[in-house]
């Protein structure tokens, strides 16, 4: 696992976009994982320059988001399919028969959930998966639980995600409390991880995943064990990590 500190949002942004368009420019055709949220909407923002600025091309790449609100229509502004085409998908040239979500609206969802493992499967894997994190430590919608649920499924959201997510809602009872995730075992299936988080109300959660234990009480604490991870903050979130300074290592 390699961590890096940065000073700030900015500087998190673009070192994500930086470490993504190099994967999208080794393997023109790779398989993205890609997280919604607040946390990458400026790394979107640094690939759609790069795009437009570098060439850089997004006509070969295949992408899976982690998760879609259940029984959210894909129109809605705050579906994540909304979120992705407003964020990244229209301003790039990206194949739009290569985009994958889960379709949050099917009502067979175990049908749903295997249909979309079958198309990350079909795709030969995710070759670098964006992760942000919840303040509660979940990845993807995977809230603290007594076990660790392996594959794409349904999930009910926590309070706490209920809560954090209302801020783009008009009114709390909007929020919808269920959604189609990617599992653990999906996530971790992954060949590369890059995980992001700033701001200091993610110092608990960071501190927790990588230096706690790994239980599925804190569902992004699994991530010790992919092999290979790395891991950005800003240096609010990072208060509380013993870092070494001059490599920017977890020691
Ligand atoms: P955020 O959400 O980027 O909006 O903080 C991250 C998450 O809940 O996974």
């Amino acid at each position: 696992m390699r961590v890096y500190v940065v000073e700030d949002y900015d500087r998190l942004s673009k070192k994500a976009a930086q470490i993504v368009a190099s994967q999208i420019r080794l393997n023109p055709s790779s398989v993205l994982g890609l997280a919604t949220g607040s946390t990458p909407l400026g790394m979107y923002k640094e690939l759609i320059k790069m795009h437009k600025e570098e060439e850089l091309d997004f006509s070969e790449i295949k992408t899976f988001n982690l998760d879609e609100y259940y029984m959210l229509n894909k129109d809605n502004p705050q579906s994540y399919h909304s979120y992705m085409y407003e964020n990244l998908f229209k301003h790039v040239n990206i194949n739009r028969k290569k985009i994958y979500i889960p379709n949050g609206m099917n009502e067979n969802i175990e049908e749903e959930c295997l249909r979309y493992e079958r198309e990350i499967e079909k795709a030969g894997g995710i070759d670098l998966q964006i992760l942000g994190i919840g303040r509660n430590g979940h990845i993807g919608f995977n809230e603290p639980d007594l076990k660790f649920e392996a594959l794409t499924h349904l999930v009910q959201l926590d309070d706490d995600t209920i809560n954090a997510n209302s801020r783009f809602f008009q009114d709390l009872d909007d929020v919808p409390t269920k959604a189609i995730s990617m599992g653990i075992k999906t996530i971790m299936h992954s060949r590369k991880i890059l995980l992001l988080a700033n701001g200091k109300e993610k110092a608990v959660a960071i501190k927790n995943t990588l230096t706690g234990e790994i239980k599925p009480e804190v569902p992004a604490s699994i991530l010790q064990l992919h092999p290979d991870i790395v891991v950005i903050v800003d240096k609010e979130t990072a208060q509380s990590l013993n870092i070494d300074r001059n490599c920017n290592k977890l020691v």
